[in-house]
């Protein structure tokens, strides 16, 4: 898919080169290495355990002060009483909203919306730019296909696309149209990369990714955040075929800097640097500091080694001043590109604040509705009738708990901003409808099953029971994966128990990753996945329960049946024996003393289907969509030229929708083997009853190209087959040909 969006951040210019040169040449060697470290304030005020190192221009961005009084007050300390007087970044997580709290980002994925997810970012740069922060630690765009890994949470999902287009709105919101602008914050793209491969979803586990798949699946959306002029980069803690990404120069300087050009600066992760000694690659802090900053790590984040090292490293010739010069020059780039040569100060918002707060508040209500996605709704139990109940048993351990619905990252996240869905629900069941709230479990993890006849007497007394069951915040994020991603303690036996009232169940499921749902999904008639939904999860939910929406998110990651089936994502690859329905074989079907044979088989496992759960972009809607007429505007093109897709999608249900129409493509044969499905593009588009839409979409050499044997980026000529639907099963087809030249010659009149 093309954009049409303008850099978010303005390409170098003469001017501003020329005067990055003239402080660099001002500058003393311990004034340099300052500017590339990032410090952090220790016990007591900042001002006091930052003071000196500002004074004596020891550092030159700092990290987790977020209260606007304090960090003016260290700004002024560099800008006015060090000697050269260069302002401060100053960085913060601010991941998925600042005070008021977006979904988390693999919600805010289930959206597919790049619009609002450009909005959550904007709205979320809006509130923490008052409090100084110019400088977010987003988006993460790490591909992973393992959702037992706790930083999921924190992605865009499985596909290199989505991620890409999703990441690329979120530069564009935290940086705006203006990186100078007061409410504009540099964005850092990470963690680069591979980091989402960790093995066994084991989080800072080694990865193995060779380079073809790193190329194809895992790099694609950092560049489309470097083309969105993302400001900065930052490394990631995992090992990459030997080298790890910190000290990785194919990474850091072959992709990122020659093939990419990208201008920015390139900060280390939490302490990554001296990590380089851990995972065996440097023998301490010293060659940690050379590895790191000759692979091209500019900005050292949290720990020492650049400050206690680089000098040294200098004096005995094994790094090149150019080397400190070039990392010099990167920082101050950002820094005169935020405008904070002008003016490092944040003023008092005044009337701004409020307005703000509105404006987050409604993006969150947006997204979080948006981001829901409705995994399953048997004879349409979903929307509730507000004019038939007379009640509604609100049951489960996440209803009514306003800290565990905004998820992981949520460092200045107010959970007294939180509308939870029990309040959610009161609020449109009004006084007509009785609501009995029973939370059954202390917490997600809670095994104590005493209060489950309380929760059995509120299902038995009421005409339907909706649960509200999933993970709390703390069990995703980083450094929180999990081997099991089954519903935690004894809530799937509190589905089972409320079943035994008889009436029907619907399941909302509060979540920082796709979980193995099998045990619950044929106990409950309706399931809504919300993940960690955010500040205004509960009116959000409400609405959908009530059918005031209707639900329209769509699965940016593929559901697992159990936890052996992962890794398992839509854009595998075929093998040489894919399996089908009929070739496979269950374990209760095996005739005793069956002898061996593989004959007929494929790839399957034994003890269950070969199949997801649910699939990559499955979600289902109150409406129906009916897609027709798919058409190539040719059946064949040239190498260079756009072939228009066309298809037409109408909305055959009882009320409005939001349906997200979705393209993929196949290139059957290849010079590498490639995936059986990719998402080239997709649109979120809204139907009234009755009313159908063409949705046109344009596929060229970008969307029908791969890295090949050779690494390389090759169009390749012959057939490609092409789906569009409103899931990754969909199986509405076409296929066009991509003409070679002496085809295209041949086809050319006279
Ligand atoms: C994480 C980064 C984060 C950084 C700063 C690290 O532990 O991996 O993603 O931005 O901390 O808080």
């Amino acid at each position: 898919m093309s954009s049409t969006s303008p850099r978010t951040r303005p390409p170098a210019s003469d001017d501003l080169e020329q005067r990055i040169t003239a402080l660099i040449q001002r500058m003393s060697l311990s004034e340099k290495i300052g500017q590339m470290v990032l410090g952090q304030p220790g016990e007591g005020p900042p001002a006091e355990t930052l003071g000196d190192r500002l004074r004596e221009g020891r550092i030159g961005s700092i990290i987790n002060v977020v209260d606007r009084e304090t960090v003016n007050e260290l700004q002024r300390i560099a800008v006015e009483e060090s000697r050269l007087g260069i302002p401060l970044l100053v960085g913060r997580d601010v991941i998925h909203g600042f005070q008021t709290v977006m979904p988390i980002p693999l919600g805010q994925a289930a959206s597919w919306n790049p619009d609002l997810v450009r909005k959550a970012a904007r709205a979320a740069a809006e509130e923490a730019s008052l409090a100084g922060v110019n400088w977010t630690y987003a988006p993460m765009v790490d591909i992973s296909r393992d959702p037992r890994w706790g930083r999921v949470a924190e992605s865009l999902g499985e596909d290199p696309l989505l991620t890409g287009e999703l990441a690329k709105a979120m530069v564009e919101g935290f940086q705006g149209e203006d990186l100078s602008a007061p409410d504009a914050i540099a964005a850092c793209v990470k963690h680069f990369a591979g980091y989402g491969a960790s093995e066994s979803g084991r989080d800072y586990a080694t990865t193995n990714i060779p380079e073809n798949e790193l190329r194809n699946v895992y790099l694609p959306p950092f560049k489309s955040c470097i083309d969105a002029g993302v400001a900065t980069v930052m490394t990631s803690f995992s090992d990459l075929d030997g080298i790890p990404a910190t000290a990785n120069d194919f990474l850091l300087r072959r992709i990122l800097r020659e093939e990419w050009s990208f201008e920015g600066f390139v900060v280390s992760d939490w302490a990554s640097i001296p990590e380089l000694t851990t995972h065996g690659l440097t023998a301490n802090d010293k060659e940690a500091a050379l590895a790191a900053a000759s692979a091209g790590v500019d900005l050292e984040m949290a720990t020492d080694t650049y400050s206690r090292h680089l000098a040294e490293l200098l004096e005995s010739g094994q790094l090149a001043i150019e080397t400190i010069d070039a990392a010099v020059a990167r920082i101050l780039r950002i820094k005169f590109q935020l405008g904070l040569f002008d003016n490092p100060y944040t003023d008092q918002p005044g009337g701004d604040a409020v307005a703000i707060r509105e404006r987050a508040l409604e993006t969150a209500r947006d997204a979080a509705t948006q981001s829901t996605v409705l995994l399953q709704n048997r004879e349409a139990v979903l929307p509730l009738d507000r004019a038939r109940l007379a009640s509604i048993a609100v049951i489960g351990p996440l209803a009514d708990a306003p800290y565990e619905q905004l998820g992981t990252w949520i460092f200045d996240g107010d959970p007294e901003l939180s509308l939870t869905p029990l309040q959610g629900i009161r609020e449109l069941a009004g006084d007509q409808i009785a609501v009995r709230h029973v939370p059954a479990l202390d917490t997600s993890r809670s095994r104590d099953t005493s209060a489950f006849d309380q929760a059995l007497a509120a299902a038995r007394e009421s005409d339907v029971t909706v649960l509200f069951l999933g993970e709390e915040s703390i069990l995703s994020g980083e450094a929180h994966s999990r081997a099991n991603i089954d519903l935690p303690g004894a809530q799937a036996e509190l589905v089972r128990t409320v079943r035994q009232a008889g009436k029907p169940v619907v399941a909302v499921i509060l979540a920082g990753r796709p979980l193995t749902l099998s045990d619950i999904v044929e106990e409950v008639d309706a399931i809504l996945f919300a993940w960690h939904p955010g500040s205004m999860g509960g009116p959000a939910i409400a609405d959908l329960l009530f059918g005031t929406v209707s639900p329209s998110g769509k699965l940016p990651v593929t559901f697992p049946r159990v936890v052996g089936q992962i890794p398992i994502y839509y854009n595998q690859k075929n093998g040489g024996k894919p399996p089908s329905p009929e070739s496979v074989v269950h374990i209760d079907d095996i005739p005793v003393e069956a002898p061996q044979t593989s004959l007929g088989m494929t790839a399957f496992h034994l003890d269950t289907d070969f199949r997801p759960l649910f699939a990559f972009g499955h979600g289902l809607s109150y409406t129906r969509f009916h897609y027709s007429n798919l058409r190539t505007g040719a059946p064949t093109i040239a190498i260079g030229e756009t072939l228009r897709i066309s298809v037409e999608v109408k909305n055959i249900g009882p009320v409005a929708g939001d349906e997200i129409v979705q393209l993929y493509l196949r290139d059957p044969v290849a010079q590498v083997t490639r995936p059986i499905r990719e998402l080239k593009a997709f649109r979120r588009i809204n139907l009234e009853p009755g009313q159908s839409l063409t949705v046109e979409f344009e596929l060229c050499d970008r969307d029908l190209g791969f890295y090949g044997r050779h690494q390389e980026w090759v169009v390749e000529p012959g057939e490609f087959q092409v789906w569009v639907g409103g899931s990754s099963e969909t199986d509405l087809q076409v296929t066009f040909q991509l003409l070679n030249e002496e085809e295209v010659v041949a086809l050319r009149p006279g």
